[in-house]
């Protein structure tokens, strides 16, 4: 059933890290628009602006501007864009990892490896969040997505796990940071979903084989459930919430020794 409770009315949201229809940021701009809210999109690069702007256009987008986070021109070329505007929301969807070392034993990570999977995926948070925050003259939240390799050791998660421990408690200052301005930031553990991130970590579908066994609710993890999550978050119903990390993973993280049969 669809719920046309329009939560974000009034409200614009930029939402960084749509690459395509199964991208976690992509049900996440498709509940924000249900709620309406005025979107915002990004991409990263030439190569997904076609892509991106397709999507923007089903969804609606009142705007779809370049943004690799890794380049400083580029974050400051799209707040120059964004000159005037006032925002209300920043979703924040964006990690990366080379493919080598989410596959080989954590030990062998590179220097060059380990610093990019947390320049990518948790610096990244911390220069948005300076970068767009003075837009957000009215208040409003900020969130990112993590993972709960952040906290357990999940097999070839590996780097991106030290990353995501990082980007927690990036959470956590930030929030810190920014709570006297009435922005707020938090992070969603999403429970695991096939994406074109995920499809890069080796055996990815025995950890959403193993997940559906084990969690409370014997499934995995519906990316519309993240955007529902994304909604409260960004919405005066999640006001009161601040610097935390809610999990919308089907209850797997509360598991401890499944009982043998
Ligand atoms: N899929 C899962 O199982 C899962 C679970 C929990 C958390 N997450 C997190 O959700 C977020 C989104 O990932 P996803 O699974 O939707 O995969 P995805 O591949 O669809 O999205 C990752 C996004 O990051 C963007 N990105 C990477 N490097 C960038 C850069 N330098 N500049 C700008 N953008 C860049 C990509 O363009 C892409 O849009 C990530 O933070 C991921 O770690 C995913």
């Amino acid at each position: 059933m669809e719920l046309m409770s329009q939560l974000l009315a009034g409200k614009t949201a930029i939402i960084l890290g749509v690459a395509n229809k199964w991208s976690i940021a992509y049900a996440i701009a498709e509940a924000y628009r249900r709620e309406g809210a005025r979107i915002i999109l990004t991409y990263q690069g030439d190569r997904l602006k076609a892509t991106v702007e397709e999507l923007g256009k089903e969804l609606g987008a009142a705007r779809i501007l370049n943004c690799d986070v890794t380049k400083p021109e580029e974050l400051e070329a799209l707040v120059s864009e964004m000159a005037g505007e006032r925002l209300d929301v920043v979703v924040h969807s964006i990690a990366f990892a080379n493919r080598e070392d989410l596959s080989r034993p954590f030990l062998e990570t590179s220097r060059d490896g380990y610093l990019l999977a947390q320049e990518v995926s948790s610096y990244s948070l911390v220069s948005v969040a300076r970068a767009l925050s003075p837009l957000m003259t009215e208040g409003g939240s900020i969130l990112t997505l993590t993972y709960l390799g952040s906290v357990r050791v999940i097999p070839n998660y590996n780097v991106m796990g030290v990353a995501k421990a990082a980007l927690e408690a990036c959470v956590r200052y930030l929030a810190s940071d920014l709570g006297a301005k009435n922005i707020r930031v938090n992070g969603i553990s999403a429970g695991p979903i096939k994406t074109a991130s995920a499809r890069g970590i080796k055996d990815f579908s025995k950890v959403l084989d193993g997940v559906a066994a084990v969690a409370p609710l014997k499934r995995n993890t519906d990316p519309a459930e993240v955007g529902d999550t994304a909604v409260f978050l960004g919405s005066h119903l999640g006001r009161g919430v601040t610097g935390n990390v809610i999990y919308v993973d089907a209850g797997f993280q509360v598991m401890g020794l499944q009982a043998p049969d």
